[in-house]
């Protein structure tokens, strides 16, 4: 299966993932398993790589390429959610993990096939489901989220400072019909950021595609809770790394590796803890990781790449 996608930050994931023949690692986002591949290289009979994905498509191509690899280490693969990362585990005996691997986001397969309904240049309908078993997409949100919601998520995924124009077009527009395909939309966005704003900047539809996709697949709240689940999988001395390519989501990798490296915070003239907080990990990326200009140079996608780092203590 053709499956294209270039992995980012390829040596950097490889490099602190710190990986053990014998251990065990998680990639959450195997995608064209173009990191995976490298982990699966690397163990040994005794170790085990288990890649997620929640796009069939995705699972396809990775089994595919994995299986070329000849690894001597146990291959699992399942189709899930990364949120449940600790439930996928669980299932298959695993307790403990050496490693987790999450590079957020679409692929540049889901983002380039047209019918998938990511992306403002191709015409197709309104979809943006990474996972297609599930109910919610593009078109429900745009044609039935009342409009305050709608500028909700427009404003707040896709940092629209025209969220509030952009959802009253919206919703005048679909008075007329359900709104179907993302270049009809890509037009109502158009016309309701004014021409002086739109000569500035990315592509008027990018941020509210953005924000749309976002919502579709909770992006955001998956993060978040495998961001946490996986903390608790890891062995001492474990690793996380975590690549992100916009700012909502870097905060929120920040934010929770920030919370769970906190020590106990109670005031010193305390005799003993009160708070029962302890550091769980240790940050080994005091600023994120982005990519050398030769790799933006190869790869453009890679320019917003942000990847952290953290050890379990
Ligand atoms: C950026 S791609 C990963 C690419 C991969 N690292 C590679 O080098 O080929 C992200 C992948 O994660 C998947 N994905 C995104 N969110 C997910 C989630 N919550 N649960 C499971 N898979 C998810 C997408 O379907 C996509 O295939």
């Amino acid at each position: 299966m053709d499956f294209y996608h270039k992995p980012v930050l390829l040596n950097e994931c490889i490099g602190n993932l710190n990986i053990k023949p014998d251990g065990t690692y998680v990639d959450g986002t195997l995608g064209g398993a173009g990191h995976s591949e490298e982990i699966y290289k690397r163990l040994e009979e005794t170790g085990i790589l288990l890649g997620i994905d929640q796009d069939e498509e995705a699972l396809a191509a990775s089994r595919e390429r994995l299986e070329a690899v000849g690894g001597k280490g146990k291959l699992i693969l399942v189709k899930g959610n990364f949120r449940n990362i600790g439930d996928i585990c669980n299932e298959y005996g695993i307790r403990q993990v050496d490693g987790v691997l999450l590079d957020i986001g679409v692929s540049s397969h889901q983002f380039d096939e047209a019918g998938r309904g990511f992306s403002y240049k191709k015409d197709a309908p309104l979809d943006m489901r990474m996972d297609r078993s599930q109910e919610l997409n593009a078109e429900i949100i745009v044609n039935e989220y009342a409009e305050n919601a709608l500028k909700e998520v427009i404003r707040k995924y896709g940092e629209e400072k025209w969220a509030s124009r952009i959802a009253e077009f919206i919703v005048r527009s679909r008075q007329k019909g359900r709104i179907k395909s993302t270049v009809e939309l890509a037009e109502i966005i158009k016309a309701a950021i004014p021409a002086a704003a739109r000569r500035e900047g990315p592509h008027p539809a990018k941020r509210t595609f953005q924000a749309l996709r976002i919502e579709v697949n909770d992006e955001l709240g998956a993060l978040k809770e495998a961001l946490e689940s996986s903390i608790s999988l890891l062995k001492p001395g474990g690793r996380i790394c975590v690549i992100t390519f916009h700012s909502l989501e870097d905060r929120i990798v920040k934010t929770v590796l920030k919370e769970k490296a906190q020590p106990c915070t109670c005031p010193k003239e305390f005799p003993a803890c009160m708070c029962g907080k302890s550091a769980q990990i240790r940050i080994l990326t005091r600023k994120p990781i982005t990519a050398a200009p030769e790799e933006i140079e190869e790869n453009p996608r890679s320019r917003s790449a942000k990847l952290r780092v953290a050890e379990k203590i």
